[in-house]
């Protein structure tokens, strides 16, 4: 199985990334789960993600707080998505599961340093604060890095929070920034790939009729967290952002993409935190990323739902 730290900041679609990953224990090692700053503030995120394991059945799952707040920026937050505690929807018990006392930075540095090189991915589903934060403190660790496999930008798809910039680039663009320049392998999901990722009502319903109390959970989060799209977009269901993160990990052939280079927009107040993704080659800067630009949306549903069905 391919280890993993999940890096997070629940979140209903992040919660299902993480169940999907705990789902999945003969392709994913889920060597411990760091809560960011993101959709809501940290101690709801790393309490919404103690939740998740205690959902998930997997209470002996590691679970650390990392940064309160983006490196150079006052934190934004998306209730207006996520709702008050960031996951509403489902009505879920207060967790009993520990919090570990090791900072989530400390913890991905340790971890990077004391497995092999080159065998632990980071699944960032949050604003990158922990990671470039890690990357700062502990430059060592960027070669050592199997695959960054974020959820983050878009391309064609433009933005959610701003006109030109997705939420979790925007929310602290200086840490994408390190990140983006740091040299370690980074695969993106970008929104051009996730809002094909739609929950629609068959797919809601297949949750659903898992009849479990994640497939209950699941369908009730993604009933929450659709009202938004439907009602602002139009759209057909729920994006399910960060589950193409951990599905990807299991199936890699779901998605399609290309290697370019993408760079962050830091300065300007009009575009800041935009992906300026060079999909068309049109610049001689060298690639740093593989960019997904597709999905095979059947194929992701009927994996997602299998899996969940086994928690
Ligand atoms: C991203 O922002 C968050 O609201 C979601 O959890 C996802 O990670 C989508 O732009
Ligand atoms: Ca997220």
């Amino acid at each position: 199985a391919r280890k993993i730290i999940i890096d997070t900041d629940p979140g209903q679609d992040d919660a299902v990334a993480i169940l999907l990953a705990l789902a999945s224990p003969e392709e994913i090692e889920v060597l411990g789960i760091t809560a960011v700053a993101g959709n809501v503030p940290l101690p709801l995120t790393e309490k919404n993600a103690r939740i998740v394991c205690e959902l998930a059945g997997k209470p002996e799952t590691r679970v650390f707080a990392g940064c309160d707040t983006p490196i150079a920026r006052k934190l934004v937050t998306a209730e207006h998505v996520h709702g008050k505690t960031g996951l509403d929807g489902p009505e879920l018990p207060d967790p009993t599961m520990p919090l570990q006392a090791q900072h989530g930075v400390d913890f991905i540095i340790d971890t990077l340093r004391s497995e092999p090189s080159g065998t632990v991915t980071l699944c960032p589903l949050g604003p990158l604060t922990n990671i470039a934060v890690a990357l700062q403190r502990a430059p060592d660790i960027a070669g050592r890095i199997q695959d960054i496999v974020l959820m983050g930008g878009a391309y064609f798809e433009v933005g959610n929070i701003t006109p030109a910039a997705e939420f979790n680039i925007y929310v602290d663009p200086q840490a994408a920034d390190i990140v983006f320049k740091s040299g370690a392998p980074i695969t993106v999901m970008p929104l051009d790939v996730t809002h094909k990722a739609l929950v629609t009502k068959p797919r809601n319903d297949a949750f659903r009729a898992i009849g479990s109390p994640v497939g209950v959970a699941v369908a009730e989060m993604t009933d929450f967290f659709e009202r938004f799209d439907k009602e602002k977009y139009g759209s057909a269901g729920a994006p399910l952002h960060d589950p193409c993160v951990t599905a990807y990990l299991i199936n890699p052939d779901l998605f399609t993409g290309r290697r370019i280079n993408v760079e962050i927009e830091t300065q300007s107040e009009l575009t800041l935190g935009m992906t300026v993704a060079d999909w068309w080659g049109v610049t001689d800067r060298p690639p740093n990323a593989m960019f997904m630009g597709d999905i095979d949306a059947d194929g992701f549903f009927a994996l997602l739902t299998e899996r969940l069905a086994r928690l």
